[in-house]
Order: structure tokens, then sequence, then C-alpha cells
């Protein structure tokens, strides 16, 4: 049984992928910062990557046969206002984990970002150059040389997923779900674009990079891109929800306190000849959204904090 070290395990992402490697047979390890995990189904462990004694003991002891790094100071408003504790844990740490990972021989995923990009241009292959707009992308960036330099073996997936979350409000997809489904209005940009993928379906792809041994950085999206608005239609008309509740803006016109990337549309041609093949499209990850909805996914995520 591989035993599988997930950093950020109380996050979006990590809360999934811990989920999901768990019932695939997994022995999972789930590293959380702030929020204990209290029903989770897998054991945890909280660590401060803030400090770096604390990190190298507790890799120590975990002794896994692999790592995926979900663990980040994500909230872009909250990196702006403190950049240094942004570069702690998104670049600093982060390279540490991944010495830490190449000195013991276990194979890694660093979890990056779409935000690298400055969103001038779109379709982004994985040979294009950054140009970080904020202090959180930024900071990723600098965790993605971090990773690489201290272990040139370890993957660099850059993402963007939606999902179900531990607080119920952390992803886009509970943003429209939430207000849809209580009738209230909501503004959708018709001018930023992204390619994201459902939370489990970035988890198994990742899972099967891990097994194939990948390492450098790849673009792990789904293979179509979309506005925000036209993710908050497709989600409505899913879920049967009134997708006229959406009003269609300009983000330019929004009055968003940090500075994001317009066009964040992603090529993902090289992670899609490495696996063999194609990654789960728009269509498909709403409908596993629902599914996991009714199947009881949301209300078990939930109670992981109750
Ligand atoms: N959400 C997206 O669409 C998106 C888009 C692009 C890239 N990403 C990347 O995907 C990864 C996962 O994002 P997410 O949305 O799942 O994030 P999230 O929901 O904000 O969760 C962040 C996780 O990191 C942990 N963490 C924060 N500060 C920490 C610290 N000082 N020490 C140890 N752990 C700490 C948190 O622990 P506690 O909650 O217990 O404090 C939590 O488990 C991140 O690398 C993020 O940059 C996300």
């Amino acid at each position: 049984m591989t035993r599988l070290l997930v950093t950020g395990a109380s996050g979006l992402l990590g809360a999934n992928l811990a989920l999901l490697a768990q019932n695939l047979g997994y022995e999972v390890l789930g590293w959380t910062n702030s929020r204990p995990l209290v029903d989770a189904p897998f054991t945890t462990r909280a660590v401060d990557f803030g400090n770096p004694q604390d990190l190298a003991l507790a890799f120590e002891a975990a002794e896994p046969d692999a790592l995926i790094n979900c663990a980040a100071q994500a909230n872009v408003d909250a990196a702006e206002k403190q950049p240094e504790h942004a570069f702690r844990v998104n670049a600093e740490a982060a390279g540490e984990l991944a010495k830490l990972a190449g000195s013991a021989s276990v194979p890694m995923i660093h979890i990056s970002t779409d935000a690298v990009f400055d969103g001038t241009k779109g379709d982004y292959k994985e040979t294009d150059t950054p140009n970080p707009l904020n202090t959180y992308a930024q900071s990723k960036l600098a965790g993605e040389h971090a990773v690489a330099q201290a272990n040139p073996e370890a993957a660099i997936a850059r993402v963007v997923f939606y999902g179900w979350s531990l607080t119920g409000t952390r992803s886009l997809a509970e943003f429209f779900y939430n207000n849809l489904t209580a009738g209230k209005p909501v503004n959708g940009f018709t001018d930023m674009f992204f390619s994201p993928l459902y939370a489990a379906h970035l988890a198994e792809a990742l899972l099967e990079m891990l097994q194939k041994r990948l390492s450098g950085i790849y673009h792990v999206y789904a293979p179509e891109s979309l506005s925000k608005y036209d993710f908050g239609v497709r989600l409505a008309q899913e879920f049967g929800l009134d997708a006229s509740l959406i009003r269609p803006i300009s983000a330019l016109d929004s009055d968003l306190p940090t500075r994001r990337s317009l066009n964040l549309s992603m090529n993902t041609d090289k992670l899609q000849a490495a696996l063999g093949k194609p990654l789960p499209s728009q269509t498909e990850g709403l409908r596993a959204l629902h599914a996991d909805l009714d199947s009881g996914l949301r209300q078990k995520l939930l109670s992981f904090t109750h």
C-alpha cells in the first residue's frame, strides 16, 4: 500500500484528494494547519509551514512513499497584505519540502497555479514565460523555482479547479451554487477566462502523474476554457437553477481589490500526451460535481470540521 502524504488536507484540493486516495486504497496522511479535521477517514497532523524545523521533523516522522504538496497561502487578497508570509509558505517551505523529498527519494508533486501568467495571451503552454501580476502569483512562481532547484525530479502541476469544500464556500462552483439556490443575483465575469477541472478529476490526474513518475512542469486543466460567466451559466443548467440571476459584467468594471490575470485559458497537450488520454471536459466535470452532491460528498466534507 502506498503511504501518501497530502499537505493542505483541510483545503479544497487537499481534502478532495485525500478522500479520493483513501477510497482508492492509499494509506493517507493529511497535514493541516489552523483547521483540525475532527472526523476525517485518514490520519491527520497539524504542521505549520512557518516553522522549517517542524516541517523537517514532521516529514521525517511521516515516512511517506509519495507526496503531493497542496498547502499554500491561497487567498490572493491576504497574500497581498502579508507578502512575507505568502513567500514563506508558498515558496520557501515548498523548496524545503522538495529538498526533503528528494533526499529521501520520495516522488513529489508540487501544486502551482495558472496565475503565474499575466493573462494577456491565453492558450498558455508549459514553455510560455510567466509574468505574475500580484503577490500570491509571484510567491507561487518563486515556489516553482524553489522546488525545481531543490528537486529536479519533482513534478510541478499548475492547476485551477472547483468542487465541494470543508467550509462550503471556498470554490467558484459553491459561490454560484449557494447564491443561485438561495435565489440571489450574482455577477459573472464575461472577460475572465479559465480552464478549471473538477477537484476529483484533478485528484485522479495527480495520482496518475505520480504513478507515471512525471517530473517538470505540467498544465493540469480541462481541455476547454470558458469565461467565469459561462461557467456559472453551465453550472446553473446542470443543477436546474435560474441562470438569469447571473449578471454578465466585465472584470475591468468590478472593484476586485487585487490585480488578476484575464485570459488564463491553458494548453494541456503535454499532459494529455503523457497520460495517453484526454482530460475531462467541462460537461463531465459539472456532471461529476452534481453526482457527488447527490451521493453525499458535500455533507461528508462539511462534517470533517464539525
Ligand atoms: N482554488 C483554486 O482554484 C486554485 C487555483 C490555482 C492554484 N491553486 C493552488 O492549489 C493548491 C490548493 O489550493 P486550495 O484552493 O485547496 O487552497 P485552500 O482551500 O485555501 O487550502 C489551503 C491549505 O493550505 C494549508 N495552509 C495554509 N497555510 C499553511 C501553513 N502556514 N502551514 C501549513 N499549511 C498551510 C491550509 O491549512 P488550514 O486551512 O488548516 O490552515 C489548507 O489546508 C494551492 O497550492 C493553490 O495555490 C488553487
